[in-house]
């Protein structure tokens, strides 16, 4: 019995639509892989966006629902909930009903948006469309964007608008001084993350959805165990839920003192 429990709110694991398992096998083998590091729920968040033309909202459900029943015949003890992962341009121009089908467990709560690959002017405001129309937005891995690894300081405002920031696992695993691990690590030490999520494609190799249990060390040597457990279980399971988020615990910017900093730098 894993010792921690993780809520992942962003893995591609419905088989055969975009660039996650290609197939029931590779997506149930994944499932097995995010139960035996401890993950006890996790959202599938294909990609929405126009280069993956097999994903359709209005067959989501349908999708979750025939995979729940595989990894339940397989007895994989992973509770999936529904998602997606939209562009930026998809969320902008998306109808009411639309939004609806992408968000978490269909509720119309929450949406999870891809963080544009380039710049984008007025991101906030492209980000207050979906917004004021009911739904909290969590924007994906902002710490890959060159544009935020040049500029944090947008983040802050976005952050201080409401936007929640979901960081990607493998980010806090990448050699240190890689931009997207810096920039990740300072938002969680600036308190400015708020999700730690494996971004899962497979079981192993590529984009493991097992990067998830790796990184919770990783950000408790940042920000303390206990923020750290926050951003993996108790905020996700808030957003999968659609209620409001339990009160952040302090940044300890001690982390896990000398031994975690040790730790950390012999992992670099
Ligand atoms: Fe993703």
């Amino acid at each position: 019995m894993p010792q921690n429990v993780f809520v992942d709110i962003h893995a591609h694991v419905l088989p055969g639509i975009d660039d996650g398992p290609k197939n029931l096998g590779d997506a149930l083998a994944l499932l097995r892989a995010a139960a035996g590091c401890g993950i006890t729920t996790l959202a599938a968040t294909p990609h929405v966006r126009s280069d993956f033309p097999e994903v359709r909202l209005e067959e989501l459900a349908a999708r979750v629902q025939a995979l729940r029943e595989e990894a339940e015949r397989e007895s994989i003890g992973v509770r999936i909930v529904g998602g997606a992962e939209v562009s930026l341009v998809w969320a902008v121009e998306a109808s009411d009903d639309e939004l609806v089908l992408a968000s978490y467990g269909q509720r119309g709560k929450d949406l999870l948006i891809e963080t544009p690959a380039s710049a984008v002017a007025g991101l906030g405001q492209l980000l207050y469309r979906p917004r004021s129309r009911g739904l909290r937005v969590t924007l994906a891995h902002p710490e890959r964007s060159p544009e935020f690894q040049r500029d944090p300081s947008q983040l802050e405002e976005l952050v201080r608008q409401g936007i929640l920031l979901q960081i990607d696992a493998t980010a806090l695993l990448a050699p240190r001084r890689s931009p997207a691990r810096r920039l990740a690590t300072r938002l969680c030490r600036d308190g400015l993350a708020h999700v730690i999520a494996s971004d899962g494609h497979r079981a192993a190799s590529w984009r493991p959805v097992t990067a998830l249990a790796d990184a919770v060390g990783v950000a408790s040597e940042i920000v303390g165990p206990i923020r750290a457990q926050w951003m993996v279980c108790v905020t996700p399971a808030a957003i999968l839920a659609g209620v409001a988020l339990p009160n952040p615990p302090p940044v300890d910017r001690e982390g896990g003192g000398a031994l975690g900093r040790l730790r950390s730098r012999r992992r670099s």
